[in-house]
């Protein structure tokens, strides 16, 4: 430890100590207590503000942060507890508790969420109160995040602080994906039951007395029920995917084969918009070897998708080439294209660029990321390039062989 650790050096704004200068104290209680309970909370979109509303402005609010954490000593944390700022000047705060909160031997995880939360709607809170002195129109985001450090005779603690932060924010993370999640696979279940529940209801109601009605809603909710059973399928299928527990079953196939099967699956659909689908195959090209019904699965979405994003009497292309070493199939539409800020989002679940504002084409934005994992999983890549106004093309490769040892 050099000696500047031994000194607290405050912060002259929040009059809060520089997380740099405490180490040695945060040593202390570690060697200890064994454990040490760790949150931060980070103003994300503070150089934003900062930018905006000036200096001044944003070093008031840090003050007003800093004092809200230094206040909740006693109420929600303990007098003893530290709460220290990042550095001069910066925007993130960081309280370390020295004991776990309602007498319990160890840090519970829900405790110091609660702890995080209540801190956060506090300080939202306290902002708001004082938003006529701020005058700041903008929400102030805070990051925050929450874990326990442990003592490790083997790491300096300036180490084991960072590494805190690290998981901490990892963890954040991953909570907000999966509190997304759940939302976006409850929204997508609850469109089809809400439809499948009123057509039931009100043929409960006495419309079943009408035979054509009958017929009619009765199909509707037969079509709402297969959709919902797609959709689980497929949400199955990303997680079997995403946790790699899928078996391939890997054969040399001709891809042009495995192509123009699926544009004879697709015809129909392409024919009523009126829709060219071409091909153009290189000469002497090599078998590749992957799992037939896999890829299928990439071509009826990539394919299908540029279906559904083209103006009625267009054409798509279909390109195989080969490269040095990998195999290449690209799918060009002249749709309505993509904008570059949402192309490397689209192999993101349930991202869509526009969410159906024309009702035609009903997507839920889970085939690209199913396609992404696919490729991925055959030791490929996958892409797409666009011009919004002239389409788009989506690239795949195939490499020559698999990168797994399998068993055929
Ligand atoms: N060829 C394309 N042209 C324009 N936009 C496209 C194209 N392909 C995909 N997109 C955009 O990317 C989004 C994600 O595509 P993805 O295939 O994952 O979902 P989807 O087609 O909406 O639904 P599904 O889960 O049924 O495939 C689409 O919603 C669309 O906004
Ligand atoms: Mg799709």
């Amino acid at each position: 430890m050099s000696k500047a650790d031994s000194k607290t050096v405050y912060d002259e704004f929040t009059n809060l100590p520089i997380l740099s200068s405490v180490y040695k104290k945060i040593d202390t209680q570690l060697k200890k207590r064994d454990e040490v309970g760790f949150l931060y909370f980070d103003i994300s979109n503070f150089r934003w503000l900062e930018e905006k509303y000036g200096h001044g402005k944003c070093r008031e609010l840090l003050k007003l942060v800093g004092n809200t954490l230094e206040k909740q000593k006693g109420k929600l944390y303990r007098d003893e507890d530290l709460v220290v700022v990042g550095g001069k000047g910066l925007a993130y705060f960081i309280l370390f508790l020295f004991s776990p909160p309602r007498r319990k031997e160890k840090f519970a995880n829900h405790d110091l969420k609660l702890i995080s939360t209540r801190i956060k709607q506090k300080l939202k809170h306290i902002i708001d109160e004082h938003n006529d002195v701020f005058m700041i129109d903008e929400e102030v985001d805070f990051h925050t995040g929450y874990t326990v450090i442990k003592e490790d005779p083997f790491m300096e603690v300036e180490r084991l602080i960072y590494e805190a932060g690290r998981e901490a924010g990892f963890k954040a993370q991953l909570e907000e994906i999966m509190v997304q999640f759940i939302a976006n696979v409850s929204h997508e279940l609850r469109t089809p039951l809400t439809s499948i529940k009123g057509y039931a209801e009100t043929l409960l109601d006495g419309a079943m007395t009408d035979a054509g009605l009958c017929h009619r809603w009765l199909q509707i909710i037969y079509d709402e029920s297969q959709r919902l059973e797609r959709l689980i399928n497929d949400l199955l299928d990303l997680s079997m995917l995403e946790a790699e527990q899928v078996e391939l079953h890997y054969k040399s196939v001709d891809i042009r084969k495995v192509i123009d099967h699926v544009i004879f699956i697709l015809h129909p659909l392409a024919a009523k918009e009126n829709i060219g689908i071409e091909t153009d195959y290189q000469k002497d090209l090599p078998l590749v070897f992957v799992d037939e019904d896999r890829m299928k699965q990439v071509l009826l979405n990539l394919i299908h998708n540029a279906v559904k994003y083209s103006p009625e009497g267009s054409s798509i292309t279909i390109e195989v080439s080969q490269m040095e070493r990998e195999t290449q199939v690209s799918i060009t539409d002249r749709g309505t294209g993509i904008p570059q800020s949402h192309l490397n989002r689209i192999f993101e679940r349930f991202y869509r660029v526009e969410k159906d504002k024309t009702g035609k084409t009903g997507g839920r934005g889970l085939g690209l990321s199913i396609a992404r994992h696919i490729v991925e999983i055959h030791g490929g890549t996958i892409g797409a390039t666009s011009k919004p106004g002239n389409g788009t093309t989506f690239r795949f490769t195939i490499p020559p062989e698999p990168i797994f040892p399998i068993d055929i």
